[in-house]
């Protein structure tokens, strides 16, 4: 039987919706929800009834980022056939459609670097925006060793990527990572009318700016870089041992281990 997608789609007025919905496993994306992931922009790229894609999740948190056992498994040569998540990232890149995100509680990793290719980020003020990749012995992805350093600042990105501390919603909005603020039980509302309200502008004009805003190239070329290192990095004795302390529920430990 074919693996459960945990993503809903829904489309009404003008939006399509997709909700993650892997409550159990804190939303962590596995390979087949990035597939279904890339597949709902293709599909709001291609289909003229949508004017706007929506990102959400259910539970108490966004997401808590790549399922880390998926990780585990490709570090020991498991990789799936095809690696969604490559297309998922090429398809928030190229992506010609306007893209709202809704975030509570924790974004974890492709979580928050995501967001730096969402057009508009609306926070729940619970939000704290967290990227591991260091921790995990990894790099950032999703063009975010670009984006985020142009966004933040090269002092913040550091201490973003190095350390992987939670940046609360607050500072996120400060720092220009996400629009605003609201409580968490307006967090649904206030996305869906954002949507709508970008949903009722002219399409092609839309289009026509997210283009002139963002260098398509630049992101792909660095996606490309950042992949090649990534799966260099995947199978690295560090990451092996960092994905086997969070099996393990313990704390990793790198100090015996050489950086070549
Ligand atoms: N991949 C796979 N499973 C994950 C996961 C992930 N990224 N994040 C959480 N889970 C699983 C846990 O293993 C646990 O499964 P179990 O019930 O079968 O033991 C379940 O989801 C609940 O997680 P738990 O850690 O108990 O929840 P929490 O509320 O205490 O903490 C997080 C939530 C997100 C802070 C924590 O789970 C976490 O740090 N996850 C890893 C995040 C990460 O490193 N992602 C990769 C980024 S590159």
């Amino acid at each position: 039987m074919a693996p459960e997608i945990q993503l809903q789609l829904a489309e009404e007025v003008g939006v399509l919706t997709a909700t993650i919905t892997r409550i159990d496993k804190k939303n962590a994306l596995t390979n087949a929800m990035y597939g279904a992931l890339a597949d709902a922009i293709a599909r709001a790229n291609e289909d003229d009834a949508i004017r706007v894609l929506l990102i959400q999740a259910d539970g108490d948190l966004f997401t808590a980022g790549n399922d880390v056992s998926e990780f585990a498994a490709q570090a020991m040569g498991n990789a799936p056939e095809e690696r969604h998540v490559l297309r998922f990232l090429r398809a928030l890149a190229t992506a010609t459609v306007p893209i709202v995100a809704a975030v509570q509680g924790k974004a974890v990793g492709v979580g928050t670097t995501m967001l730096l290719h969402c057009d508009y980020v609306l926070l729940a003020d619970d939000a704290q925006l967290i990227t591991p990749f260091v921790n995990l012995a990894l790099v950032p992805e999703a063009a975010s060793s670009y984006l985020m350093p142009l966004r933040i600042g090269h002092t913040r990105a550091f201490e973003m990527f190095a350390l992987g501390d939670p940046v609360p919603a607050d500072a996120a909005v400060a720092w220009g990572i996400a629009n605003r603020t609201v409580p968490v039980a307006e967090l649904r509302a206030e996305a869906r009318r954002i949507a709508e309200k970008i949903a009722a502008r002219p399409a092609g004009s839309l289009t026509a700016m997210k283009r002139l805003m963002r260098d398509v190239e630049k992101l792909v070329g660095q996606m490309d870089s950042e992949s090649a290192i990534f799966v260099e990095r995947l199978a690295s004795a560090e990451a092996k041992e960092a994905f086997m302390a969070f099996a393990q529920k313990r704390a990793p430990d790198f100090t015996k281990l050489s950086r070549r």
